[in-house]
């Protein structure tokens, strides 16, 4: 019986998050440059994808860029902007032939402009495509995200056009990058690091949180798997107790 195999149909997650993480480390295990890593990090991408693919998952978001990352020495920063410019532009015939639909949350303004371009006609040209939607956090803050949102609700009331009486957790939600796009079910982290890394906070308020040991460009089809079912192996409560759920 195949990984595949052992995964039930019926309760595939519909929207795995993961946090790509130990390009750096694989790099050095390999005697390389941090960027000879996130070459072979693209590999990572493709096998998850395709692996979420086959088995139904609707929504699959990478986290590729921190807003933290800025941070990091220049030249590994351009690198890793070429080689995302790089990427979609190679892989953007396969994602519209997979029909893959992207998207990207992030403060995508700070990118260099070629790269925003490369994205933003990747993102046209699948728009309508329907089977899974790759969603890309590029230059990405979760509390960024959730300030932003917090400063358009705010000119909202000023405004007049919301009562703050009428404010709950559906707004914060709908004033997200992430509206539309249902809350992940199943986080997966490599590189041994227990962290979230400034990701989604809000929306993971109850994912199921993997980690697995695996550098991220050693990843592929099989791990993607394993997290699913050990995923699909957990009781999620949601503050119920066990009997509740089991009736
Ligand atoms: C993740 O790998 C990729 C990005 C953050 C862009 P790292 O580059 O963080 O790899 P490590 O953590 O140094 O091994
Ligand atoms: C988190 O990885 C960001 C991405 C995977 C893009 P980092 O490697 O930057 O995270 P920290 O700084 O070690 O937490
Ligand atoms: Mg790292």
């Amino acid at each position: 019986m195949s990984l595949k195999d052992k995964i039930a149909k019926d309760r595939v997650p519909g929207h795995v998050a993961v946090i790509m993480d130990g390009n750096g480390r694989w790099a050095k295990n390999h005697g390389q440059e941090r960027v000879y890593g996130h070459m072979n990090g693209v590999n990572g991408v493709r096998e998850a994808l395709t692996g979420a693919a086959e088995i139904g998952v609707e929504y699959l978001t990478l986290y590729a860029f921190s807003t933290e990352n800025w941070d990091r020495p220049m030249e590994e920063v351009s690198a890793l902007m070429d080689l995302l410019v790089q990427t979609i532009v190679r892989e953007i015939d396969a994602l519209a032939e997979k029909e893959v639909r992207l998207k990207a949350i992030g403060d995508l303004d700070l990118l260099p402009q070629q790269c925003r371009k490369a994205l933003e006609a990747a993102i046209k040209r699948t728009e309508n495509n329907d089977r899974i939607t790759l969603v890309l956090a590029l230059s990405y803050s979760s509390r960024r995200e959730i300030a932003k949102a917090v400063k358009a609700i705010a000119r909202q009331a000023k405004a007049g056009k919301i009562d703050p009486e009428t404010i709950d957790q559906n707004t914060i939600r709908d004033f997200l990058e992430t509206r539309n796009i249902p809350d992940p079910e199943l986080v997966i982290r490599t590189s041994g690091e227990k962290r979230i890394s400034n990701f989604l906070l809000w929306q993971i308020a109850y994912s199921e949180l993997y980690f697995t040991q695996t550098l991220w460009p050693d990843f592929k089809k099989e791990p993607f798997f394993e997290a699913v079912i050990a995923y699909q192996n957990r009781e999620r409560r949601f503050g119920k107790i066990s009997e509740q759920i089991t009736a």
